[in-house]
Protein backbone atom coordinates (compact mmCIF):
# COMPACT_ATOMS: atom_id res chain seq x y z
CA UNK A 1 0.00 0.00 0.00
CA UNK A 2 1.41 3.35 -0.98
CA UNK A 3 1.53 5.99 1.59
CA UNK A 4 1.30 9.37 0.02
CA UNK A 5 -0.57 10.99 2.57
CA UNK A 6 0.96 14.39 3.74
CA UNK A 7 -1.38 14.62 6.42
CA UNK A 8 -1.11 11.90 9.44
CA UNK A 9 1.27 12.86 12.55
CA UNK A 10 4.78 14.27 12.48
CA UNK A 11 7.48 13.82 9.22
CA UNK A 12 9.15 11.45 12.46
CA UNK A 13 5.90 9.48 12.62
CA UNK A 14 5.18 9.09 9.28
CA UNK A 15 7.78 7.99 8.57
CA UNK A 16 7.99 5.71 11.31
CA UNK A 17 4.96 4.05 10.06
CA UNK A 18 6.90 3.34 6.80
CA UNK A 19 9.36 1.10 8.18
CA UNK A 20 6.80 -0.36 10.44
CA UNK A 21 5.35 -1.58 7.13
CA UNK A 22 8.74 -2.63 6.40
CA UNK A 23 9.56 -4.36 9.87
CA UNK A 24 6.49 -6.40 9.68
CA UNK A 25 7.83 -8.11 6.54
CA UNK A 26 11.07 -8.02 7.39
CA UNK A 27 11.47 -9.65 10.26
CA UNK A 28 7.81 -10.84 10.68
CA UNK A 29 8.73 -12.84 13.91
CA UNK A 30 9.46 -9.75 15.89
CA UNK A 31 6.33 -8.15 16.24
CA UNK A 32 7.47 -6.08 18.70
CA UNK A 33 10.06 -4.03 17.42
CA UNK A 34 9.28 -0.17 17.18
CA UNK A 35 10.91 1.22 14.31
CA UNK A 36 13.82 3.83 16.04
CA UNK A 37 14.02 6.97 13.74
CA UNK A 38 16.19 9.29 13.95
CA UNK A 39 16.97 12.75 11.76
CA UNK A 40 20.45 12.27 10.48
CA UNK A 41 23.80 12.97 12.71
CA UNK A 42 25.89 14.18 9.56
CA UNK A 43 23.05 15.88 6.68
CA UNK A 44 25.78 14.38 3.92
CA UNK A 45 24.12 10.81 4.76
CA UNK A 46 20.06 12.15 4.48
CA UNK A 47 17.83 13.40 6.18
CA UNK A 48 16.47 10.31 8.86
CA UNK A 49 17.81 7.17 9.34
CA UNK A 50 16.33 3.72 11.17
CA UNK A 51 18.36 2.17 13.26
CA UNK A 52 16.47 -1.04 13.53
CA UNK A 53 18.90 -3.53 12.22
CA UNK A 54 21.91 -4.25 15.24
CA UNK A 55 19.43 -4.18 17.28
CA UNK A 56 17.18 -6.73 15.65
CA UNK A 57 20.85 -8.66 14.47
CA UNK A 58 21.15 -9.52 18.17
CA UNK A 59 17.41 -10.83 18.11
CA UNK A 60 17.69 -13.01 15.19
CA UNK A 61 21.42 -14.03 15.51
CA UNK A 62 21.37 -17.74 15.57
CA UNK A 63 17.48 -18.32 15.58
CA UNK A 64 18.05 -16.94 11.94
CA UNK A 65 19.44 -18.66 8.77
CA UNK A 66 17.72 -15.39 6.53
CA UNK A 67 20.66 -12.67 7.40
CA UNK A 68 24.37 -13.07 8.35
CA UNK A 69 24.75 -10.03 9.88
CA UNK A 70 23.58 -6.65 10.46
CA UNK A 71 23.93 -5.23 6.91
CA UNK A 72 22.04 -7.64 5.42
CA UNK A 73 19.27 -6.60 7.90
CA UNK A 74 19.57 -3.14 7.07
CA UNK A 75 19.02 -4.22 3.18
CA UNK A 76 16.16 -6.13 3.51
CA UNK A 77 15.12 -3.26 5.66
CA UNK A 78 15.21 -0.36 3.00
CA UNK A 79 14.27 -3.43 -0.10
CA UNK A 80 10.87 -3.74 1.93
CA UNK A 81 10.01 -0.48 2.95
CA UNK A 82 6.66 0.53 0.92
CA UNK A 83 6.87 2.71 -2.12
CA UNK A 84 5.90 7.08 -0.50
CA UNK A 85 5.86 9.71 -2.00
CA UNK A 86 8.02 11.13 1.00
CA UNK A 87 11.07 9.06 0.19
CA UNK A 88 13.40 10.40 -2.72
CA UNK A 89 16.04 8.01 -2.03
CA UNK A 90 17.68 5.64 0.36
CA UNK A 91 21.51 4.06 1.34
CA UNK A 92 23.06 1.86 3.92
CA UNK A 93 25.89 3.15 6.31
CA UNK A 94 27.69 1.23 8.23
CA UNK A 95 26.47 -1.95 10.26
CA UNK A 96 22.76 -1.56 8.73
CA UNK A 97 21.69 2.12 9.18
CA UNK A 98 19.33 3.01 6.48
CA UNK A 99 19.47 6.56 5.55
CA UNK A 100 16.64 8.08 4.32
CA UNK A 101 16.67 11.38 1.90
CA UNK A 102 13.25 13.29 1.48
CA UNK A 103 11.67 14.49 -1.61
CA UNK A 104 12.04 18.11 -1.85
CA UNK A 105 8.72 17.89 -3.82
CA UNK A 106 7.11 16.44 -0.80
CA UNK A 107 8.45 18.58 1.70
CA UNK A 108 7.36 21.46 -0.44
CA UNK A 109 3.66 20.19 -1.10
CA UNK A 110 3.26 19.63 2.62
CA UNK A 111 4.77 22.79 3.54
CA UNK A 112 1.98 24.52 1.04
CA UNK A 113 -0.86 21.91 2.58
CA UNK A 114 -0.26 23.67 6.32
CA UNK A 115 -0.36 27.03 4.37
CA UNK A 116 -3.48 26.22 3.05
CA UNK A 117 -5.30 24.00 6.11
CA UNK A 118 -3.25 26.29 9.16
CA UNK A 119 -0.89 24.99 11.11
CA UNK A 120 -3.34 23.57 13.70
CA UNK A 121 -3.31 20.64 11.13
CA UNK A 122 0.43 20.01 12.38
CA UNK A 123 -0.64 19.76 15.73
CA UNK A 124 1.17 16.69 17.57
CA UNK A 125 -1.38 13.52 18.61
CA UNK A 126 -0.46 12.79 22.79
CA UNK A 127 -1.75 9.90 24.07
CA UNK A 128 -4.47 11.73 26.65
CA UNK A 129 -7.25 13.38 26.60
CA UNK A 130 -7.07 15.37 29.90
CA UNK A 131 -4.37 16.93 31.81
CA UNK A 132 -4.00 18.87 35.02
CA UNK A 133 -1.27 21.30 34.95
CA UNK A 134 -0.30 22.37 38.88
CA UNK A 135 1.65 25.69 38.54
CA UNK A 136 2.45 28.69 39.54
CA UNK A 137 0.32 28.18 42.79
CA UNK A 138 1.74 30.93 45.38
CA UNK A 139 1.33 31.23 49.07
CA UNK A 140 -1.45 33.49 50.59
CA UNK A 141 -0.04 36.62 52.50
CA UNK A 142 3.21 35.61 51.28
CA UNK A 143 5.12 37.87 48.39
CA UNK A 144 5.00 36.10 45.38
CA UNK A 145 8.54 35.59 44.52
CA UNK A 146 10.89 35.24 41.54
CA UNK A 147 10.41 31.55 41.44
CA UNK A 148 6.46 31.06 41.38
CA UNK A 149 7.65 33.68 38.30
CA UNK A 150 9.44 30.48 37.19
CA UNK A 151 6.96 28.24 37.73
CA UNK A 152 3.77 30.74 36.16
CA UNK A 153 6.06 30.82 33.11
CA UNK A 154 6.73 27.33 32.27
CA UNK A 155 3.72 25.85 33.59
CA UNK A 156 1.66 28.38 31.10
CA UNK A 157 4.08 27.16 27.86
CA UNK A 158 3.54 23.29 29.22
CA UNK A 159 -0.46 23.99 28.82
CA UNK A 160 -0.23 25.76 26.03
CA UNK A 161 1.79 23.31 24.28
CA UNK A 162 -0.71 20.08 25.85
CA UNK A 163 -4.00 22.55 24.43
CA UNK A 164 -2.18 22.70 20.93
CA UNK A 165 -1.95 19.09 20.78
CA UNK A 166 -6.00 18.90 21.50
CA UNK A 167 -5.62 17.90 25.30
CA UNK A 168 -7.86 19.56 27.79
CA UNK A 169 -6.23 21.19 29.89
CA UNK A 170 -6.92 22.06 33.87
CA UNK A 171 -4.57 24.98 34.46
CA UNK A 172 -4.78 24.66 38.01
CA UNK A 173 -3.26 27.46 40.76
CA UNK A 174 -2.77 25.31 43.87
CA UNK A 175 -2.29 28.25 45.81
CA UNK A 176 -1.30 27.69 49.67
CA UNK A 177 -4.50 29.60 51.62
CA UNK A 178 -4.50 27.26 54.28
CA UNK A 179 -2.75 26.57 57.04
CA UNK A 180 -1.53 26.90 60.45
CA UNK A 181 -0.43 30.55 59.55
CA UNK A 182 -3.40 32.18 59.03
CA UNK A 183 -4.64 31.82 63.07
CA UNK A 184 -1.62 34.40 63.50
CA UNK A 185 -2.91 36.47 60.55
CA UNK A 186 -5.93 36.37 61.46
CA UNK A 187 -5.56 37.25 64.67
CA UNK A 188 -3.55 39.81 64.08
CA UNK A 189 -6.13 41.77 62.11
CA UNK A 190 -8.21 41.24 64.79
CA UNK A 191 -5.94 43.21 67.07
CA UNK A 192 -5.30 45.59 64.69
CA UNK A 193 -8.98 46.61 63.64
CA UNK A 194 -10.83 45.56 67.02
CA UNK A 195 -14.14 47.28 66.03
CA UNK A 196 -14.60 44.18 63.80
CA UNK A 197 -14.29 45.96 60.77
CA UNK A 198 -13.73 44.49 57.50
CA UNK A 199 -9.92 46.22 57.16
CA UNK A 200 -9.67 48.58 53.63
CA UNK A 201 -6.58 46.92 51.09
CA UNK A 202 -4.34 49.72 52.41
CA UNK A 203 -5.42 49.25 55.99
CA UNK A 204 -3.50 46.25 55.74
CA UNK A 205 -1.15 47.24 53.60
CA UNK A 206 1.60 45.12 52.21
CA UNK A 207 0.51 42.24 52.65
CA UNK A 208 3.98 41.13 53.50
CA UNK A 209 4.71 43.40 55.69
CA UNK A 210 1.86 42.15 57.47
CA UNK A 211 2.95 38.35 57.33
CA UNK A 212 6.43 39.12 59.37
CA UNK A 213 4.86 41.80 61.81
CA UNK A 214 2.25 39.20 62.44
CA UNK A 215 5.08 36.75 62.72
CA UNK A 216 6.79 38.64 64.98
CA UNK A 217 3.72 38.94 67.37
CA UNK A 218 3.67 34.95 67.19
CA UNK A 219 7.13 34.77 68.28
CA UNK A 220 7.39 37.12 70.96
CA UNK A 221 4.31 36.94 72.89
CA UNK A 222 3.06 33.97 74.56
CA UNK A 223 -0.71 35.13 74.59
CA UNK A 224 -1.06 36.35 71.07
CA UNK A 225 0.71 33.09 70.05
CA UNK A 226 -2.21 31.06 71.99
CA UNK A 227 -4.76 32.96 70.62
CA UNK A 228 -3.64 32.67 67.39
CA UNK A 229 -3.68 28.63 67.79
CA UNK A 230 -7.49 28.58 68.84
CA UNK A 231 -8.09 30.80 65.60
CA UNK A 232 -6.88 27.92 63.86
CA UNK A 233 -9.06 25.93 65.26
CA UNK A 234 -12.37 28.08 65.19
CA UNK A 235 -10.93 28.87 61.50
CA UNK A 236 -11.24 25.08 60.71
CA UNK A 237 -14.27 24.66 62.55
CA UNK A 238 -15.94 27.01 59.91
CA UNK A 239 -16.79 29.64 62.67
CA UNK A 240 -18.28 33.02 60.57
CA UNK A 241 -15.93 36.09 61.49
CA UNK A 242 -13.06 33.96 61.19
CA UNK A 243 -13.63 32.42 57.67
CA UNK A 244 -14.87 36.08 56.67
CA UNK A 245 -11.47 37.45 58.08
CA UNK A 246 -9.46 34.47 55.93
CA UNK A 247 -11.80 34.84 52.81
CA UNK A 248 -10.46 39.18 53.31
CA UNK A 249 -6.71 38.02 53.70
CA UNK A 250 -7.23 35.36 50.50
CA UNK A 251 -8.94 38.09 48.16
CA UNK A 252 -6.01 41.29 48.87
CA UNK A 253 -3.47 38.44 48.31
CA UNK A 254 -5.39 37.16 45.03
CA UNK A 255 -5.43 40.94 44.03
CA UNK A 256 -1.68 41.49 44.40
CA UNK A 257 -0.68 37.94 42.39
CA UNK A 258 -3.88 38.78 39.24
CA UNK A 259 -1.66 42.00 38.68
CA UNK A 260 1.27 39.65 37.60
CA UNK A 261 -1.15 37.04 35.87
CA UNK A 262 -2.73 39.87 33.92
CA UNK A 263 0.42 41.07 32.58
CA UNK A 264 2.09 38.19 31.54
CA UNK A 265 -1.61 36.49 30.00
CA UNK A 266 -1.78 33.66 31.85
CA UNK A 267 -4.61 32.35 32.61
CA UNK A 268 -5.15 29.76 35.58
CA UNK A 269 -8.35 28.56 37.54
CA UNK A 270 -7.67 28.40 41.51
CA UNK A 271 -8.12 25.53 43.70
CA UNK A 272 -6.29 26.03 46.24
CA UNK A 273 -5.21 23.95 49.41
CA UNK A 274 -8.02 24.71 51.11
CA UNK A 275 -10.09 23.49 48.51
CA UNK A 276 -9.06 19.65 49.05
CA UNK A 277 -9.36 19.73 52.82
CA UNK A 278 -12.71 17.77 52.72
CA UNK A 279 -11.60 15.28 50.74
CA UNK A 280 -8.26 14.75 53.30
CA UNK A 281 -10.08 12.43 55.67
CA UNK A 282 -11.74 10.16 52.84
CA UNK A 283 -8.39 9.82 51.11
CA UNK A 284 -6.33 8.82 54.21
CA UNK A 285 -9.24 6.59 54.83
CA UNK A 286 -8.51 5.17 51.52
CA UNK A 287 -4.49 4.71 51.98
CA UNK A 288 -5.44 3.38 55.61
CA UNK A 289 -7.62 0.67 54.31
CA UNK A 290 -4.53 -0.84 52.35
CA UNK A 291 -2.19 -0.99 55.17
CA UNK A 292 -0.14 2.04 53.59
CA UNK A 293 -0.33 4.35 57.01
CA UNK A 294 1.56 3.67 60.11
CA UNK A 295 1.71 5.42 63.72
CA UNK A 296 5.43 6.84 64.36
CA UNK A 297 6.28 8.91 67.01
CA UNK A 298 2.51 10.47 67.72
CA UNK A 299 2.08 10.99 63.66
CA UNK A 300 0.48 8.90 61.29
CA UNK A 301 2.80 8.38 58.29
CA UNK A 302 3.77 6.48 55.18
CA UNK A 303 7.28 4.31 54.75
CA UNK A 304 8.29 4.91 51.41
CA UNK A 305 11.34 2.21 50.29
CA UNK A 306 14.73 3.96 49.63
CA UNK A 307 13.86 6.79 51.90
CA UNK A 308 15.04 7.35 55.46
CA UNK A 309 12.22 10.25 56.60
CA UNK A 310 8.82 8.83 55.80
CA UNK A 311 5.93 10.71 54.56
CA UNK A 312 3.96 12.34 57.40
CA UNK A 313 0.03 13.01 56.38
CA UNK A 314 -1.20 13.46 59.70
CA UNK A 315 1.12 15.84 62.10
CA UNK A 316 1.60 15.25 66.11
CA UNK A 317 -1.20 17.48 66.72
CA UNK A 318 -3.27 15.75 64.87
CA UNK A 319 -3.70 18.47 62.00
CA UNK A 320 -3.31 17.90 58.04
CA UNK A 321 0.18 18.83 55.70
CA UNK A 322 1.22 19.98 52.63
CA UNK A 323 1.35 16.20 52.00
CA UNK A 324 -1.69 15.28 53.11
CA UNK A 325 -3.28 18.19 51.09
CA UNK A 326 -1.58 17.07 47.93
CA UNK A 327 -2.55 12.88 48.26
CA UNK A 328 -6.60 14.49 48.69
CA UNK A 329 -6.20 16.47 45.30
CA UNK A 330 -4.25 13.59 43.83
CA UNK A 331 -7.36 11.94 44.41
CA UNK A 332 -9.70 14.51 43.50
CA UNK A 333 -8.12 15.10 39.94
CA UNK A 334 -7.48 11.17 39.00
CA UNK A 335 -11.39 10.76 40.04
CA UNK A 336 -13.64 13.40 40.24
CA UNK A 337 -11.84 15.43 36.99
CA UNK A 338 -10.58 12.16 35.35
CA UNK A 339 -7.13 13.39 34.42
CA UNK A 340 -4.85 11.17 32.90
CA UNK A 341 -1.85 13.19 33.42
CA UNK A 342 -1.03 15.42 36.50
CA UNK A 343 1.64 17.91 36.42
CA UNK A 344 3.15 19.84 38.61
CA UNK A 345 5.41 22.74 37.92
CA UNK A 346 7.73 23.96 41.21
CA UNK A 347 11.42 24.19 41.92
CA UNK A 348 13.78 21.72 42.13
CA UNK A 349 13.73 21.80 45.63
CA UNK A 350 10.48 19.78 45.67
CA UNK A 351 11.72 16.55 43.75
CA UNK A 352 11.87 14.54 47.20
CA UNK A 353 8.14 15.53 48.20
CA UNK A 354 6.92 14.79 44.95
CA UNK A 355 8.74 11.31 44.74
CA UNK A 356 7.82 10.08 47.63
CA UNK A 357 3.38 11.14 47.27
CA UNK A 358 3.78 9.78 43.71
CA UNK A 359 5.50 6.68 45.44
CA UNK A 360 2.80 6.76 47.71
CA UNK A 361 0.38 6.38 45.01
CA UNK A 362 1.12 3.86 43.53
CA UNK A 363 1.61 1.30 46.05
CA UNK A 364 -2.34 2.48 46.53
CA UNK A 365 -2.69 1.17 43.34
CA UNK A 366 -4.26 4.90 42.56
CA UNK A 367 -1.11 4.93 39.69
CA UNK A 368 0.80 2.40 37.63
CA UNK A 369 3.79 1.74 38.63
CA UNK A 370 5.15 1.80 34.99
CA UNK A 371 6.87 4.92 34.13
CA UNK A 372 5.24 4.94 30.72
CA UNK A 373 1.56 3.89 31.27
CA UNK A 374 -1.35 6.29 32.15
CA UNK A 375 -2.40 8.15 34.59
CA UNK A 376 0.64 9.32 35.23
CA UNK A 377 1.88 11.79 37.85
CA UNK A 378 5.11 14.05 36.82
CA UNK A 379 6.80 16.47 38.79
CA UNK A 380 8.70 19.46 37.08
CA UNK A 381 11.37 21.05 38.78
CA UNK A 382 13.24 24.03 37.67
CA UNK A 383 16.68 25.59 39.47
CA UNK A 384 17.21 28.74 40.94
CA UNK A 385 16.97 32.32 40.12
CA UNK A 386 20.08 33.91 40.05
CA UNK A 387 21.09 37.42 40.17
CA UNK A 388 24.00 38.51 38.05
CA UNK A 389 26.22 38.41 41.20
CA UNK A 390 25.83 34.44 41.17
CA UNK A 391 23.58 34.74 44.07
CA UNK A 392 19.53 34.01 44.79
CA UNK A 393 17.96 36.79 42.91
CA UNK A 394 16.82 39.96 44.74
CA UNK A 395 16.77 43.76 43.53
CA UNK A 396 18.21 46.54 45.46
CA UNK A 397 15.23 47.83 46.76
CA UNK A 398 13.43 45.52 48.72
CA UNK A 399 14.88 41.95 50.15
CA UNK A 400 12.47 40.22 47.92
CA UNK A 401 11.44 40.43 44.34
CA UNK A 402 8.17 42.40 43.42
CA UNK A 403 7.36 40.57 40.28
CA UNK A 404 5.19 43.39 38.93
CA UNK A 405 8.05 46.28 39.30
CA UNK A 406 10.15 43.41 37.72
CA UNK A 407 7.93 43.26 34.63
CA UNK A 408 6.91 46.67 34.63
CA UNK A 409 10.92 47.62 34.65
CA UNK A 410 11.41 45.22 31.22
CA UNK A 411 8.84 46.80 29.89
CA UNK A 412 10.01 50.38 30.51
CA UNK A 413 13.81 49.49 29.38
CA UNK A 414 11.83 48.19 26.25
CA UNK A 415 9.97 51.32 25.80
CA UNK A 416 12.91 53.45 26.14
CA UNK A 417 14.57 51.75 23.70
CA UNK A 418 12.15 51.73 21.23
CA UNK A 419 11.92 55.70 21.80
CA UNK A 420 15.47 56.28 21.26
CA UNK A 421 15.57 54.24 17.54
CA UNK A 422 13.12 56.90 16.77
CA UNK A 423 9.75 55.18 17.19
CA UNK A 424 8.09 57.62 19.03
CA UNK A 425 7.68 59.89 15.85
CA UNK A 426 6.80 56.83 13.54
CA UNK A 427 4.15 55.03 15.91
CA UNK A 428 1.23 56.04 17.73
CA UNK A 429 1.70 55.98 21.84
CA UNK A 430 -0.28 52.92 21.42
CA UNK A 431 1.64 51.06 19.28
CA UNK A 432 4.37 52.25 20.90
CA UNK A 433 3.41 51.16 24.74
CA UNK A 434 2.11 47.55 22.97
CA UNK A 435 5.07 46.62 21.11
CA UNK A 436 7.24 47.64 24.63
CA UNK A 437 4.81 44.81 26.49
CA UNK A 438 5.16 42.04 23.99
CA UNK A 439 8.92 42.50 23.90
CA UNK A 440 9.64 43.32 27.51
CA UNK A 441 7.18 40.50 28.57
CA UNK A 442 8.15 38.29 25.74
CA UNK A 443 11.94 38.65 26.84
CA UNK A 444 11.25 37.96 30.42
CA UNK A 445 9.50 34.76 29.13
CA UNK A 446 12.20 33.55 26.60
CA UNK A 447 15.19 34.30 29.13
CA UNK A 448 13.97 32.08 31.79
CA UNK A 449 12.55 29.53 29.04
CA UNK A 450 15.12 28.71 26.73
CA UNK A 451 17.64 27.11 29.32
CA UNK A 452 16.97 23.53 30.39
CA UNK A 453 14.36 24.28 33.12
CA UNK A 454 16.42 22.08 35.68
CA UNK A 455 19.71 24.44 36.11
CA UNK A 456 19.68 27.87 37.27
CA UNK A 457 19.07 30.86 35.42
CA UNK A 458 21.00 34.21 35.68
CA UNK A 459 18.77 37.06 35.72
CA UNK A 460 19.67 39.89 33.37
CA UNK A 461 18.12 42.82 31.78
CA UNK A 462 20.65 43.17 29.96
CA UNK A 463 21.36 39.97 27.95
CA UNK A 464 17.93 39.47 27.54
CA UNK A 465 17.12 42.39 26.19
CA UNK A 466 19.63 42.54 23.81
CA UNK A 467 18.77 42.71 20.12
CA UNK A 468 21.29 39.84 19.09
CA UNK A 469 21.96 36.56 19.74
CA UNK A 470 19.52 33.89 21.60
CA UNK A 471 16.71 36.19 23.13
CA UNK A 472 12.93 36.84 22.57
CA UNK A 473 14.11 40.59 21.21
CA UNK A 474 16.23 39.15 18.60
CA UNK A 475 13.30 36.75 17.54
CA UNK A 476 10.13 39.21 17.55
CA UNK A 477 12.33 41.24 15.47
CA UNK A 478 13.31 38.52 13.13
CA UNK A 479 9.81 37.82 12.79
CA UNK A 480 8.65 41.66 11.80
CA UNK A 481 11.05 41.55 9.25
CA UNK A 482 10.12 38.85 7.01
CA UNK A 483 6.33 39.95 7.73
CA UNK A 484 7.85 43.14 6.02
CA UNK A 485 9.61 41.29 3.50
CA UNK A 486 5.92 39.92 2.18
CA UNK A 487 4.17 43.58 2.92
CA UNK A 488 7.00 45.23 0.42
CA UNK A 489 6.97 42.68 -2.42
CA UNK A 490 3.27 44.33 -3.05
CA UNK A 491 1.76 40.68 -3.77
CA UNK A 492 -1.12 39.48 -1.55
CA UNK A 493 -0.52 36.46 0.12
CA UNK A 494 -3.83 34.66 0.51
CA UNK A 495 -3.52 34.89 -3.04
CA UNK A 496 -0.62 33.22 -3.49
CA UNK A 497 -1.33 30.78 -1.15
CA UNK A 498 -4.18 29.10 -3.24
CA UNK A 499 -2.28 29.87 -6.70
CA UNK A 500 1.03 29.05 -6.25
CA UNK A 501 3.66 26.77 -5.64
CA UNK A 502 6.30 25.90 -3.11
CA UNK A 503 9.37 24.74 -5.16
CA UNK A 504 13.01 24.48 -2.98
CA UNK A 505 15.39 24.14 -5.70
CA UNK A 506 18.65 25.74 -3.52
CA UNK A 507 19.85 23.87 -0.79
CA UNK A 508 19.17 26.47 2.12
CA UNK A 509 15.77 25.93 0.50
CA UNK A 510 15.60 22.60 1.51
CA UNK A 511 17.05 23.04 4.67
CA UNK A 512 14.56 25.56 5.95
CA UNK A 513 11.68 23.51 4.53
CA UNK A 514 13.02 20.70 6.61
CA UNK A 515 13.30 22.28 9.62
CA UNK A 516 9.80 24.11 8.83
CA UNK A 517 8.33 20.29 8.38
CA UNK A 518 9.80 19.44 11.58
CA UNK A 519 7.59 21.55 14.22
CA UNK A 520 5.51 19.17 15.15
CA UNK A 521 8.03 16.71 16.49
CA UNK A 522 9.76 19.19 17.93
CA UNK A 523 6.76 20.22 20.06
CA UNK A 524 6.03 16.53 20.28
CA UNK A 525 9.15 16.05 21.91
CA UNK A 526 8.90 19.30 24.17
CA UNK A 527 5.48 18.12 25.43
CA UNK A 528 6.37 13.95 26.19
CA UNK A 529 9.35 15.44 28.17
CA UNK A 530 8.09 18.28 29.50
CA UNK A 531 11.14 20.59 28.24
CA UNK A 532 9.76 24.13 26.81
CA UNK A 533 13.56 24.55 25.88
CA UNK A 534 13.83 21.84 23.21
CA UNK A 535 11.14 24.27 21.29
CA UNK A 536 12.96 27.36 21.78
CA UNK A 537 16.19 26.01 20.35
CA UNK A 538 13.95 24.89 17.27
CA UNK A 539 12.82 29.02 17.15
CA UNK A 540 15.82 30.13 17.09
CA UNK A 541 17.41 27.77 14.54
CA UNK A 542 14.69 28.14 12.31
CA UNK A 543 15.75 32.07 12.38
CA UNK A 544 19.10 30.78 12.07
CA UNK A 545 17.89 29.19 8.52
CA UNK A 546 15.81 31.89 7.54
CA UNK A 547 18.81 34.10 7.82
CA UNK A 548 20.93 31.88 5.88
CA UNK A 549 18.23 31.57 3.29
CA UNK A 550 17.75 34.89 3.00
CA UNK A 551 21.62 35.88 2.66
CA UNK A 552 21.59 33.68 -0.65
CA UNK A 553 18.65 33.27 -1.92
CA UNK A 554 17.09 36.65 -3.84
CA UNK A 555 13.10 36.89 -2.68
CA UNK A 556 11.67 39.81 -4.44
CA UNK A 557 11.99 40.48 -7.76
CA UNK A 558 13.48 37.33 -8.70
CA UNK A 559 12.08 34.42 -10.65
CA UNK A 560 11.64 32.02 -8.17
CA UNK A 561 9.26 35.09 -6.06
CA UNK A 562 6.13 33.31 -5.28
CA UNK A 563 7.56 29.89 -3.81
CA UNK A 564 10.11 31.91 -1.74
CA UNK A 565 7.66 34.47 -0.54
CA UNK A 566 5.64 31.36 0.61
CA UNK A 567 8.18 29.62 1.71
CA UNK A 568 8.78 33.26 4.17
CA UNK A 569 4.87 33.04 5.14
CA UNK A 570 5.47 29.70 6.05
CA UNK A 571 8.27 30.58 7.92
CA UNK A 572 6.64 33.41 9.98
CA UNK A 573 3.72 31.18 10.70
CA UNK A 574 5.59 28.44 12.65
CA UNK A 575 7.47 31.21 14.53
CA UNK A 576 3.66 32.95 15.48
CA UNK A 577 3.36 29.74 16.66
CA UNK A 578 6.13 28.90 18.42
CA UNK A 579 5.94 32.58 20.23
CA UNK A 580 1.81 31.36 21.28
CA UNK A 581 3.31 28.19 23.05
CA UNK A 582 5.79 30.56 24.37
CA UNK A 583 3.45 33.04 25.81
CA UNK A 584 4.98 35.39 23.49
CA UNK A 585 3.21 38.19 21.96
CA UNK A 586 4.34 38.60 18.24
CA UNK A 587 5.14 41.82 16.83
CA UNK A 588 4.53 42.88 13.08
CA UNK A 589 6.37 45.75 12.55
CA UNK A 590 9.98 47.03 14.23
N1 LIG B 1 2.49 26.64 47.23
C1 LIG B 1 3.62 25.81 46.95
C2 LIG B 1 4.90 26.65 47.08
O1 LIG B 1 4.87 27.83 47.00
C3 LIG B 1 3.58 25.17 45.57
C4 LIG B 1 2.43 24.21 45.35
C5 LIG B 1 2.71 23.25 44.25
N2 LIG B 1 1.64 22.35 44.00
C6 LIG B 1 1.34 21.29 44.73
N3 LIG B 1 0.30 20.58 44.42
N4 LIG B 1 2.09 20.91 45.74
O2 LIG B 1 5.97 26.08 47.22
Amino acid sequence: MANDEVTGGSLKQQLAKLFEESLRITVPEELDVDPAIAPCQNPKFGDYQCNNAMGLWSKVKGKSTQFKGPQPIGQAIMKNLPASEMVDSCSIAGPGFVNVVLSRQWIAKSIQKMLVDGIEAWAPKLPVKRAVVDFSSPNIAKEMHVGHLRSTIIGDTLARMLEYSNVEVLRRNHVGDWGTQFGMLIEYLFEKFPSGEVASDQAIGDLETFYKASKQRFDSDPAFKERAQRAVVSLQAGEEKYRKAWAHICEISRRGYEKVYQRLGVHLEEKGESFYNPYIPGALELLSKQGLIEESEGARVIFIEGKNIPLIVVKKDGGYNYASTDLAALWYRLNEEKAEWIIYVTDVGQREHFEMFFTAAKRAGWLPAEENKYPKASHVGFGLVLGEDGKRFRTRSTETVKLVDLLDEAKSKCKAALIERGKAKEWTEEELEKTAEAVGYGAVKYADLKNNRTTNYTFSFDQMLNDKGNTAVYLLYAHARICSIIRKSGKDIEELKKTGTIDLVHPDERTLGLHLLQFAEVVEEACTNLLPNVLCEYLYNLSEDFTRFYTNCQVVGSAEETSRLLLCEATAVVMRKCFHLLGITPVYKI
